[in-house]
């Protein structure tokens, strides 16, 4: 009987609360900012933002260009996390893990040229992405699958470099940072952009429970991080605490009437009161 091949490693239920949550996700944030020029992001901004947006009479203006901002400082945390992945040409493979509707994978391979895999436990968001990637003749290179990052089986050591940008908090670490290993090669390189919980603060706080119940997430202390890539042959080459500079982005979300989710003041108050982090971490496999 010829082998067959498993194309989507079984999910826990737990995996699969979290594919319905994404298959059945349209916010407004997500798919009006990815309109503009086709670059999808499911994740924050960061810089300093424009803040005349917000004294635009006409209301159809302002609603156009509080969207537009908000998706030029979110595009300006992918670009800073594909900065770090590199250098990368052409002839390199990278992965992303936990890859959304896609944007992550194209800022990639449009900056260095390389080929891209990305996963999501989501059948509607990997359809999403590659139906992109056609359109912009670049499916041969970058294509994305309905797999689990933590267990994707990819070629071990085929990968130059990886990322989770906002998907950590899904997964256990250490079975995350032991899929990142096998599929880096030696001297390959991570990278995450995450919230994460301040350990000096304490324990989780309040706020950090309402935003993993909102997401079905579980968001890990920033210790963590640090201990699970230790385990797993990823060492920390360079660490950027982000809190200060997404606070303008989620002070402008939190104006844009047409966009607000709702957990908003949620993430202000956690980043304010110094309970949660927006962190990037780069590490290089060993
Ligand atoms: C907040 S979104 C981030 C998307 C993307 N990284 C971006 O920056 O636009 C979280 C993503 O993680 C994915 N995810 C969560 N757990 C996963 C798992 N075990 N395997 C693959 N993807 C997972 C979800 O399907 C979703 O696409």
């Amino acid at each position: 009987m010829p082998q067959s091949v498993a194309t989507v490693p079984a999910q826990t239920t737990y995996q699969h609360r979290v594919a319905d949550y994404w298959n059945a996700e349209r916010n407004p944030v997500n798919l009006e900012l990815g309109q503009i020029d086709d670059l999808y992001h499911h994740h924050y901004g960061i810089g300093d933002a424009e803040w005349s947006v917000l004294q635009e009479t006409d209301p159809d203006r302002r609603r156009q260009r509080l969207t537009t901002e908000l998706h030029r400082l979110e595009h300006a945390q992918a670009e800073l996390l594909a900065s770090r992945l590199g250098p990368l040409d052409a002839s390199d493979r990278v992965f992303d893990a936990g890859c959304g509707r896609g944007g992550g994978s194209v800022v990639a391979h449009l900056r260095y040229g390389c080929s891209a895999d990305g996963v999501t436990l989501s059948t509607k968001q990997a359809d999403f992405a590659n139906a992109q990637a056609r359109a912009r003749g670049i499916d041969g290179k970058v294509r994305y699958h309905h797999r689990n990052m933590l267990d994707t089986g990819f070629t071990t050591g085929g990968y130059a470099a990886s990322w989770n940008n906002e998907s950590t908090m899904y997964v256990e670490l250490d079975l995350l940072f032991a899929e990142h290993a096998r599929l880096l090669r030696r001297g390959g390189r991570y990278v995450t952009i995450t919230g994460c919980y301040n350990d000096t603060y304490g324990r989780a706080s309040r706020e950090v429970s309402l935003i993993n119940a909102h997401y079905i997430c579980d968001i890990h202390p920033r210790s963590e991080y640090f201990r699970a890539m230790a385990r797993n042959r990823l060492v920390p080459v360079h660490v950027e605490d982000l809190t200060e500079a997404t606070l303008p982005y989620w002070e402008l979300r939190k104006e844009a009437e047409h966009l607000v989710t709702g957990i908003e003041d949620t993430f202000l108050d956690a980043y304010k009161n110094g309970s949660f982090q927006y962190l990037l971490i780069a590490a290089d496999r060993v």
